[in-house]
């Protein structure tokens, strides 16, 4: 593993794009930060982390034959092998929330942001920036259901080794793309899914609440809700979220 450590940079996302954008970067090269001056987080959100405490990092991968249209198989198999990563630390059960958030039951401890740089209908090159609340204690009024791995196991927590056994697990469930064993890694994915096959109170972004339950994920990566009355609604990102979270 290529490891670049700094103490402070605006985003490790945005350095590590930079660099691989000038330079021919190896695979797996990490970019690590004590603190991010403004860590991005998904759909144009920040992400905070207190200095020193947490895991902001983000990894470069390069996939040969990778097309975009299988780009939703990337998002799974860095969600699994954090998840994999973080339960060897925790016992209580975990989840992946759709598309990748890591959940300890029902609170976040860590988020995924994907950068892909693309050629063609083919992914050349992500950047895969993840922050993990891993020593921190206290988080923002504002923020609600988060939790940091020291809050959930009492436990300081060494975050080195935690991150090189992240890198390798997210190397191993990134094979299956490499060996087109799409299928295997979606049912993965669907068996740490949150509320997957369970009943519950999803919000459209019109505000509408409805009752239903995921059963899938598209092609494309949305997420499949089956309603009460059987008819079946395919939603993106920024369409739904769980209602009374
Ligand atoms: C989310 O919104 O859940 C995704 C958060 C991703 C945060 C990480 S921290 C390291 C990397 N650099 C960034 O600017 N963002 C990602």
């Amino acid at each position: 593993m290529n490891i670049i450590k700094l103490n402070a940079i605006d985003s490790t996302n945005s350095y590590l794009k930079e660099l691989a954008i000038n330079n021919e970067i190896s695979s797996y090269t990490v970019v690590v930060a004590k603190h991010q001056t403004a860590g991005r987080g998904q759909m144009g959100t920040v992400w905070l982390s207190e200095d020193d405490k947490n895991l902001t990092f983000s990894i470069l991968i390069k996939i040969s034959n990778f097309k975009v249209s299988h780009q939703f198989y990337l998002s799974m198999a860095v969600s699994l092998g954090v998840l994999k990563a973080v339960k060897t630390k925790v016992t209580m059960p975990m989840f992946i929330k759709w598309p990748n958030d890591i959940l300890a039951e029902k609170d976040k401890v860590a988020g995924i942001l994907i950068e892909n740089m693309l050629s063609g209908t083919a992914i050349k090159q992500s950047i895969i920036g993840i922050g993990l609340n891993v020593n921190q204690k206290q988080f923002s009024v504002t923020l609600k259901n988060v939790t940091s791995l020291m809050n959930i196991t009492g436990e300081t927590i060494d975050k080195e080794q935690l991150l090189e056994t992240i890198v390798n697990n997210i190397q191993y469930y990134v094979e299956f793309i490499e060996q087109n064993e799409f299928y295997k890694l979606k049912e993965l994915y669907l068996n740490s899914l949150y509320k997957y096959k369970i009943p519950s109170m999803f919000e459209e972004n019109n505000g509408a609440i409805f009752l239903g339950k995921i059963i899938d994920i598209s092609k494309e990566g949305k997420l499949v809700i089956e309603l009460e009355n059987e008819t079946i609604r395919k939603f993106n990102l920024k369409e739904i979220k769980f209602a009374n979270r």
